[in-house]
């Protein structure tokens, strides 16, 4: 069976089986000297997340050049490595202070703190490591500006530390999910399109796509932490209300902000229109983002 013909759960068990064969393949082994550096890095990595970047990636490639993207690949595992870098500092003590994520037990908590910073930091630049050999600066300056502090990754966390002090406004709100959120899920999108030689045309579009679900994927994360269970989220609930997080629900409610994210799934739909049916998997992930329950 070819991966068009597989239905969009089985799609999902099968892209993320092979990005987890590359994410293996990359990754030091856990007997590498210092081995616990290396069981850490693998520890968060092989947790179970769902590999939402990684696949965008290899979407954005298929939806620009069609046929076999098996090549970018590589690029979509440093998305992850970048990601999950950025769960493990999010937990930390310092941060959100969280005890579970992807169903298991914080990095701080298994390996201690020091260690946990340390896995953070070398998954990031382990990420750089990787895509430096992939060879295309575009790449390496795209992955590091999305993780960074104007208007990247970084950015949004500093936004949403010093929000928990702040009144939550609409704007403050935008500025926060933009970056912390938007600016790591538009760039999976982006080197995908550019790795597979997106005119600028197709660039700006995957671009539209990706600030959508950008947006769509943290308005449904904030509303997920209100109304689902830590079991079902694999990560503690109900801590963005405790620690007074300007939020989607805290600054719009629980029926605007599920209006809100139907929004942007209709503006993420409508921004793929060129691609025509290569783009097909992508309007699936758009619903996905929206509806998904973890
Ligand atoms: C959670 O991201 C943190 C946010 C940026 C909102 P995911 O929901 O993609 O987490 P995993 O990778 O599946 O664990
Ligand atoms: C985290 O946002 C975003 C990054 C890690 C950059 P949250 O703090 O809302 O993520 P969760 O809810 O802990 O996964
Ligand atoms: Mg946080
Ligand atoms: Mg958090
Ligand atoms: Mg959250």
């Amino acid at each position: 069976m070819t991966l068009s013909e597989l239905s969009l759960k089985e799609y999902l068990v099968e892209q993320t089986r092979f990005v987890d064969q590359e994410l293996d393949r990359l990754m030091p082994g856990e007997d590498t000297p210092p081995e616990t550096i290396h069981k850490a890095m693998r520890y968060s990595l092989f947790a179970g997340g769902k590999r939402i970047r990684p696949v965008l990636c290899l979407e954005a490639a298929r939806a620009v050049q069609g046929g076999d993207v098996d090549g970018a690949v590589t690029v979509a595992c440093t998305l992850e490595m970048i990601h999950t870098y950025s769960l493990i500092h999010d937990d930390l003590p310092a941060l959100d202070n969280d005890d579970l994520r992807r169903g298991r037990p914080t990095s701080h908590k298994m390996f201690g703190e020091a260690m946990a910073i340390l896995a953070g930091d070398s998954l990031l630049t382990y990420a750089f490591e990787v895509l430096g050999r992939v060879g295309d600066a575009r790449l390496v300056e795209e992955l590091a500006r999305a993780s960074g502090t104007v208007r990247g990754m970084i950015a949004g966390q500093v936004h949403d530390i010093e929000g928990e002090k702040q009144t939550p406004t609409a704007e403050l709100l935008d500025r926060i999910h933009r970056a912390k959120t938007g600016a790591l899920l538009k760039c999976s999108l982006r080197l995908g399109a550019i790795h597979a030689g997106a005119t600028a045309e197709q660039l700006d579009a995957i671009s539209a796509y990706g600030e959508h679900i950008g947006l769509a994927f943290q308005i449904v994360d904030d509303i997920l932490d209100v109304t689902q269970t830590s079991e079902q989220l694999g990560k503690t609930a109900g801590k963005d209300a405790e620690q007074h997080k300007i939020t989607f629900p805290a600054v719009y409610g629980l029926e605007q902000s599920n209006a809100m994210a139907e929004e942007q799934r209709v503006l993420s739909h409508e921004a793929l229109a060129m691609f025509g049916t290569r783009a097909r998997r992508l309007h699936e992930l758009a619903d996905l983002v929206v509806d998904r329950r973890s």
